[in-house]
């Protein structure tokens, strides 16, 4: 058992807490910008419609009380869409059965599809796909967003394409349309299993009505084009005409029990101790300073069953921390950086690691706090790239399934190394406190500054030292506002930024989500250069 040796009275730790506390705020006034979606005003036009809230919808189709895991909800987060990206995504539990959800909001901008949108879909499509959950589209939407197509259009295509591949994978798709589903978001009650519509609602078709008449001249509606009622007795798209909104949530609950879905993966232990030490410790943990290391056994000690935890070399590599515990119940293997960087041997530590787990089956959690691989004429000299490359390859090719958390720092290939999102984990989540770019923005700022004086140099010219410092202060400043966590997780690095209180919560659901699939056979690592 870790024996936590934190000072929760300490100045030190109420600082952190406090400064964690802050950026929560900050969290929570961003969360409720997507909770509001368009806004009141667009609000109140849906609701005199008689219309449910994308998230009411959500809500009723779930078990009563069961938790939703909601996933990028700051999508598009720091661009000209509004936070949220006009789609709520998660898994929630319906029947019993985790499910991949997706629905649109109609209040912002009619529900249409922006390039964060796209990549909350896509993603969506891949979650279910990769962890085996049913995947349920609450649909009702203006198609693409009409000034952006130039980014949506092409790349949009993969929706369709991963709506029928999850079909042939045996992992059912349905779609509940509520209203507007034109043009290329005709295809997704089109491509899916199970199509409900609703009556007087629901409106699907290619083109609308004006576009008929511009394209053949044939003068038309939108019942007889799309309607429900029209899908239900004469096109055969729709196989459930619900009379509202609930019914066609209680036809939805109703077809997915009747997929009588079975989980595929390991079930986990039952006798699941909690930690013995509270969550709540979780916000003094992390420096404000991210140079200034913290031991991850007391995040451990606060995440894992009965807080046990059995390091593995823990005297070799003492960099990173590796070891077996329990989270849940699910036998887990974790690799959790203790003091930012990593060396040669905190990498080949690593790679055995992961072969063990690999060997054993068991999930990987990765716990990230690194400023990256070591450079330096001895650690180069060493071969610090062909073990971190090494790492990298364990990484990439070990086939149980990863779950990271960004805790702090992000830095470089330790990003790689420690299961970043180009690594394919089947969840990435962020703490507010996380910062993730090529390097840190004073070093970046400092390479470009020595660059640009030997370029100088070269031409014979004289440096301008005052144009040299202007450059430092926007670069850092850039660079800074593009690594936190906020920015990251509106680009779709992550799956969502998480209160640190709630890592057991979310690793536990997400355990359990990654066992609807089958435990993945075992794969090949590449060429090894020990
Ligand atoms: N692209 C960009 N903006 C869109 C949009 C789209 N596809 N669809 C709707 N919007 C915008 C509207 O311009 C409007 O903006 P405003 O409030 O600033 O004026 C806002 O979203 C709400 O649209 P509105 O038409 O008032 O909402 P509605 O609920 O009455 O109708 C639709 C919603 C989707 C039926 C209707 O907007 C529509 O038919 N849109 C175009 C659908 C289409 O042909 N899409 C092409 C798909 S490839």
């Amino acid at each position: 058992m870790i024996r936590s040796r934190l000072d929760t009275t300490s100045e030190e730790h109420a600082l952190r807490r406090a400064a964690m506390l802050a950026k929560l705020a900050d969290l929570d006034a961003e969360h409720a910008k997507a909770v509001a979606g368009g806004g009141e005003k667009y609000v109140e036009r849906h609701r005199r419609r008689g219309k449910l809230l994308a998230r009411e919808r959500v809500e009723l189709l779930v078990d009563p009380d069961s938790p939703f895991l909601e996933l990028s909800p700051l999508a598009a987060w720091g661009s000209d869409f509004p936070v949220g990206a006009s789609m709520v995504s998660g898994i929630g539990v319906i029947e019993g059965v985790e499910c991949v959800i997706t629905a649109n909001d109609p209040t912002v901008r009619g529900g249409a599809s922006n390039p964060w949108t796209l990549k909350k879909s896509l993603r969506a499509a891949d979650i279910a796909l990769r962890n085996r959950l049913p995947y349920v589209n609450l649909v009702e939407s203006g198609g693409a967003d009409l000034p952006t197509q130039k980014e949506i259009f092409i790349p949009g295509g993969q929706i369709f394409r991963d709506l029928t591949r999850l079909s042939a994978a045996g992992i059912p798709t349905v779609a509940l349309v509520f209203g507007n589903s034109t043009a290329g978001g005709a295809y997704v009650p089109g491509m899916s299993d199970h199509v409900v519509m609703v009556r007087d609602r629901a409106k699907v078709f290619l083109g609308g009505p004006p576009l008929v008449k511009m394209a053949t001249g044939e003068e038309s509606d939108d019942e007889s084009l799309g309607g429900a009622e029209m899908h239900a007795r004469v096109s055969g798209l729709a196989d459930h005409l619900a009379q509202d909104e609930y019914d066609a949530l209680r036809i939805g609950r109703r077809i997915v029990r009747s997929l009588d879905w079975r989980k595929r993966g390991v079930t986990p232990g039952t006798d699941v101790r909690e930690p013995a030490y509270p969550a709540d410790d979780l916000l003094g943990i992390v420096p404000e300073d991210l140079k200034v290391p913290f031991d991850p056994r007391e995040v451990l000690a606060r995440v894992v069953d009965g807080s046990e935890f059995e390091e593995f070399k823990p005297l070799y590599g003492a960099s990173l921390v590796t070891g077996w515990a329990r989270i849940h119940g699910y036998p887990v293997g974790v690799l959790a950086n203790a003091r930012g960087v990593l060396f040669s041997e905190e990498s080949q530590k690593a790679t055995q690691f992961i072969q063990l787990a690999d060997q054993s089956r068991t999930p990987l959690v990765f716990l990230q706090n690194t400023t990256g691989y070591m450079v330096g004429k001895e650690y180069e000299q060493g071969g610090i790239i062909k073990h971190g490359a090494m790492m990298i390859n364990a990484v990439s090719n070990s086939t149980v399934p990863h779950l990271t958390v960004v805790m702090g720092a992000s830095y470089g290939a330790g990003n790689y190394g420690m299961c970043g999102r180009a690594y394919d984990p089947r969840f990435l989540f962020s703490w507010p406190s996380a910062k993730s770019a090529v390097m840190g923005p004073a070093q970046l700022a400092g390479v470009l500054s020595i660059v640009g004086r030997a370029s100088a140099a070269a031409r014979g010219q004289v440096y301008d030292e005052e144009a040299d410092a202007a450059m430092r202060a926007m670069v850092e400043a850039q660079i800074e506002a593009e690594s936190l966590a906020f920015f990251l997780s509106g680009r779709l690095y992550d799956d969502g930024v998480i209160d640190p209180r709630d890592t057991r919560t979310v690793l536990g659901m997400c355990l359990s989500a990654v066992n609807s699939a089958p435990v993945p056979e075992p794969g090949r690592f590449g060429v090894f250069r020990p």
